[in-house]
């Protein structure tokens, strides 16, 4: 497809399928978000430019390679996202952050929005935004929608599940925004959710329903 990564590293999938299961309690299903998004980020940020800088090793003088342009922003969709986004942190310390507080309409599944906190430079910046689920696409379409609407031109999707509707929806809505996932499930059920998927990943987070 398009537009769209799947990253089938074998650790990604191993640790997926633990996350599917129901028996996976809360405590582990965060701790393999977290451990999953450090391998999704390696792939996410693969081919960020770089640039040179002149430093002193004890040795002698070197141009080193460093990481070119202003710090990347990480965009948090809550509650969900947060849980890819403190692996992300790890990786890049040094990242902005934006949280794009959204849920869904249980009856229309339309995306509500009841926050939006983000650095006030999207223009300058690579924004990289991460929610483990793509199912109607409702949600990852509205926050890309703001993000654009404060600035943001060069923006990248980071989740852990989509189903082929919401990728279908998403890149038509989005087509300059590539997507990266671990997995494209078969379809979404009658209530919006992915199937086979993960079940409810704010709930399975945060130990909720
Ligand atoms: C989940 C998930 C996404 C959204 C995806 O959030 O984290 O944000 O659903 O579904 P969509 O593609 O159909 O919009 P939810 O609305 O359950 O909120 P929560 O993370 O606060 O539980
Ligand atoms: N949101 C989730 O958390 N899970 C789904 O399967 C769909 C949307």
């Amino acid at each position: 497809m398009q537009g769209v990564t799947v990253i089938d590293h074998p650790l990604v999938q191993h640790k997926l399928t633990i996350m599917r299961d129901k028996n996976t309690s809360t405590a582990g299903f965060r701790r393999l978000l977290r451990e999953i998004s450090l391998l999704l980020g390696y792939e996410v940020t693969r081919d960020l430019q770089l640039t040179t800088t002149t430093i002193e090793t004890p040795i002698e003088e070197m141009e080193a390679p460093v990481l070119e342009g202003k710090k990347l922003v990480f965009a948090s969709v809550l509650r969900a996202g947060n849980g890819l986004l403190e692996g992300l942190l790890d990786l890049v310390p040094a990242a902005r952050v934006a949280h794009i507080g959204l849920y869904r309409d249980h009856d229309t599944l339309e995306a509500i929005e009841y926050f939006f906190k983000a650095p006030g430079d999207l223009a300058d910046r690579l924004v990289i935004v991460v929610d483990p689920m793509l199912a109607t696409a409702n949600s990852a379409t509205a926050a890309i929608d703001r993000l654009k609407a404060r600035g943001a031109t060069n923006i990248r999707f980071l989740c852990l599940l989509a189903a082929p509707e919401g990728i279908a929806r998403f890149t038509a809505a989005h087509p300059d925004v590539p997507v990266y996932t671990a997995a494209i499930d078969r379809q979404l059920n009658e209530k919006g959710y992915i199937m086979p998927g993960v079940g409810d990943a704010g709930d399975r987070m945060y130990g909720t329903k």
